[in-house]
């Protein structure tokens, strides 16, 4: 690999304010061409530690060269599944069908660079806050497995060598920080604690080439490999992007903002870029106590719709650093309060700059990522694309995760070519800054519309009730008032979205709506509590009891276990304004009264609780992945494999009080659970190799419930050594056939 292939970006900076530039001086690191040229990197280096980093080895790039070129030929759909259904249990390790092997690939912590200044992580070692934008951050979820070419360009045919994306959600300080989280005689947290809990989220992008022998990956320290944090500079483009809803400090003129955050399922692009997703961006703010009345009630209706009420504090408390910055803001940014005159001198707007759909090219390391405002802010979940036809425009289906919240899609006003396979950032400007935002309204006769939210259309004006929209930007960046506005359906909590490639009906996880009767008779009854009634939909609302590890039980209520919904656009056209739904499966215990909660006839070689990862593989499986509180006092959570049925292959069915639409029940042979992760884990983020081979999953949080005196879990290292006493790490694990045929085949 040269670097004349690969020429460094020149990225415009559009960041009006006076205050150093910050983080590009911390990216600049990330590329390790720029670190071998000095300048810019090494001031930075300084800054923060003087890690005289040194450039990569070049035999990983040689040995990858020396690969066989592989164009696999897309597997065919089995017509039932072959694999011996995994018990539920709550072992502390990854447990897999029998004729499988799990590896780990990429855990917390790891080095991506190859640099004596990043060592290889050790349990007892205590790396620096600024380390973190070249090891692995936290919270492993979404994953996109992009094919790469000799070249370095996108194929969606090469199984042998890739770039593995991959979001990192959040973190868990008690385990990332070595002694836990610290807290000073003053009050303060150590600000590099702080640091490194930045540095830990956003997402990573690592190279990955088959190992000589087998069918798994190792990782490759080459110069695609880099880190977004939740410090990176990024861009802010489509309707809102320079308006005065995004100005903050950091750019007067409301073109970019600093850092990704709560990146939890993912997307791609047709054109080889990669989608991460910012979902509980909302919990990283302060807003002060008595901040309502410096703002205006529409500011304020935006930050209460929006999970930021005054007096809020930071989950992490980032604001209460023990050192200043003066200048850089690196700390007080993250106080969404009015401390000064006017939005250019405080950070008020912060968080409207968070809760978008951000682009990454993967293949050009020193671009800046996109935040698409035309696709909205909301608590984004995934956003996945329909199979893009010729002449027509792309669209993408995205879920809001919050009880109560929507299901939207996004549809380009650009009309699809081929030759924009490749195109990058650019081809992300083309088809994701113009386009119409719908959100959905399921009904009760299993038919549903798409409503539009373009300013000016379905009220959606300065003389709305539920909001005075002013223009587009107030649209896309309030998009759940637009949403509440035109009458959309309040949904189960909406996860992941998955189009089949095979059918091109649509997918949604409804993860649950759970809430603890303890709880709702403290009077938290925002859900299922009593100001919601089910409708078709959401037709479940039940009670389910919990048995704790201590003896006691807990009592849930609402749809605990969740359902997967799913839709056939009219006409089978994506961009079309109605649909038809039914629920293709209901999560349940296998031994739940089968006429009111385990409708699907769900048993022991399937049943599930809280399905959240969803994708289809591209020879038409499903992947369903649970993040569960709900069955794990019976199991650890869990990924299955499905053949799916179509749209209205099932019926009407009777709930309690409302009829439903309903896909046929379960059958072992077409649902079947393929993987019990460790425990206190979630499932999440899932990829395959072209050639169906290599099977990547990612494993959030395990023993997140523990303490460092008392670990619940300590995987991975008890993935392969029982009597391990490591922190737990979320980590990407790899699954491979031991006699080298096709994952599920
Ligand atoms: Fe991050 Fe909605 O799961
Ligand atoms: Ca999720
Ligand atoms: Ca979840």
């Amino acid at each position: 690999m040269t670097d004349q292939q690969f020429p460094i970006e020149q990225v415009e900076d559009s960041n009006t304010s006076n205050n150093p530039h910050f983080n590009e001086l911390l990216n600049s690191r990330l590329n390790r061409r720029s670190v071998l040229r000095g300048g810019a990197g090494m001031t930075a280096a300084m800054m923060f530690g003087g890690m005289g980093l040194v450039g990569c080895s070049s035999d990983d790039d040689e040995a990858v060269a020396a690969q066989p070129v592989v164009t696999p030929v897309t597997p065919s759909l089995p017509k039932s599944l072959a694999f011996t259904s995994v018990a539920k249990n709550k072992n502390d390790k990854v447990t897999v069908p029998n004729g499988y092997e799990v590896s780990v690939l990429y855990a917390l912590g790891d080095p991506l660079i190859d640099s004596a200044d990043i060592p290889a992580w050790r349990d007892d070692a205590e790396f620096s806050g600024a380390s973190y934008q070249f090891r692995s951050g936290d919270c492993h979820d979404g994953m996109h497995y992009f094919g790469l070419t000799d070249a370095g360009k996108f194929t969606n045919s090469r199984s042998d060598r890739g770039l593995l994306c991959m979001n990192h959600e959040y973190v868990i300080p008690t385990f990332l920080h070595p002694k836990g989280v610290t807290t000073l005689a003053n009050g303060k947290r150590p600000a590099d604690e702080i640091r490194r809990e930045v540095n830990a989220h956003g997402i990573s992008v690592i190279e990955v080439k088959r190992a000589a022998t087998g069918n798994g990956m190792q990782l490759v320290k080459g110069s695609f490999n880099r880190r977004v944090t939740s410090m990176t500079t990024c861009d802010l483009t489509g309707p809102a992007a320079g308006k005065d809803v995004l100005i903050t400090k950091f750019s007067k003129n409301g073109l970019q903002t600093r850092g990704i955050n709560n990146n939890c399922a993912n997307g791609y692009t047709p054109w080889g870029t990669y989608l991460t997703c910012e979902e509980n961006f909302n919990g990283v703010f302060d807003r002060a106590p008595g901040d309502n009345a410096k703002r205006s009630a529409a500011e304020v209706k935006t930050l209460d719709r929006y999970g930021l009420k005054e007096g809020a504090k930071s989950r992490f408390g980032w604001t209460n650093a023990d050192e200043t910055t003066v200048g850089l803001d690196e700390f007080t940014r993250w106080n969404n309060s009015v401390v000064a005159a006017t939005a250019a001198e405080d950070f008020r707007n912060a968080m409207n700059t968070f809760g978008w759909i951000v682009e990454i090219d993967p293949f050009k390391a020193n671009s800046n990522p996109v935040k698409r405002t035309a696709l909205g802010r909301f608590a984004h979940e995934g956003c996945w694309p329909a199979p893009v036809v010729v002449g027509q425009p792309v669209v993408f289906y995205m879920g809001d995760d919050a009880r109560g919240e929507y299901l939207y899609k996004f549809v380009s006003k650009a009309l699809w070519v081929d030759a924009d396979v490749n195109g990058g950032l650019a081809a992300g400007q083309k088809y994701m800054d113009e386009g119409t935002l719908y959100v959905a309204q399921f009904n009760a006769d299993g038919q549903g519309v798409w409503l539009e939210l373009t300013h000016g259309k379905n009220g959606l004006d300065s003389s709305n009730t539920t909001y005075a929209f002013r223009n587009q930007a107030d649209v896309v960046t309030f998009a759940r008032l637009a949403a509440d506005a035109v009458g959309a359906t309040k949904m189960d909590r909406p996860e992941w979205t998955a189009v089949s490639p095979l059918t091109g009906e649509c997918y949604l996880t409804l993860t649950n709506s759970a809430q603890s009767t303890a709880d709702i008779a403290k009077g938290n009854t925002t859900w299922r509590g009593g100001k919601f009634a089910v409708d078709a939909a959401n037709p479940r609302s039940y009670e389910d009891s919990y048995s704790n590890d201590d003896g006691t039980t807990k009592t849930n209520k609402g749809n605990v276990n969740g359902h997967i919904i799913r839709w056939k656009e009219a006409a089978g056209k994506h961009t079309a304004a109605t649909f038809q739904w039914d629920v293709y499966l209901f999560g349940a215990a296998a031994d739940a009264p089968a006429a009111t909660v385990n409708l699907s006839g769900l048993t022991a070689d399937n049943d599930f609780s809280s399905p959240d990862g969803l994708w289809f593989d591209p020879r038409g499986m499903l992947w369903i992945q649970t993040d569960d509180g709900a069955y794990t006092d019976v199991t650890n959570c869990m990924l299955l494999a499905a053949l799916t049925g179509k749209v209205g292959d099932g019926g009407k069915k009777t709930v309690g009080t409302v009829d439903t639409y309903m896909g046929k029940p379960a059958v072992s042979s077409e649902l079947r659970r393929f993987l019990v992760g460790p425990k206190e884990a979630e499932v999440t983020g899932i990829a395959i190799t072209p050639d169906h081979k290599t099977l990547f999953v990612n494993i959030q949080h395990p023993g997140e419930e523990g303490k460092l005196e008392a670990m619940t879990s300590h995987w991975p290292a008890s993935q392969t050594n029982d009597t391990s006493t490591a922190r737990p790490r979320s980590a990407t694990v790899m699954i491979t056939r031991t006699d080298g045929g096709v994952i599920a085949g």
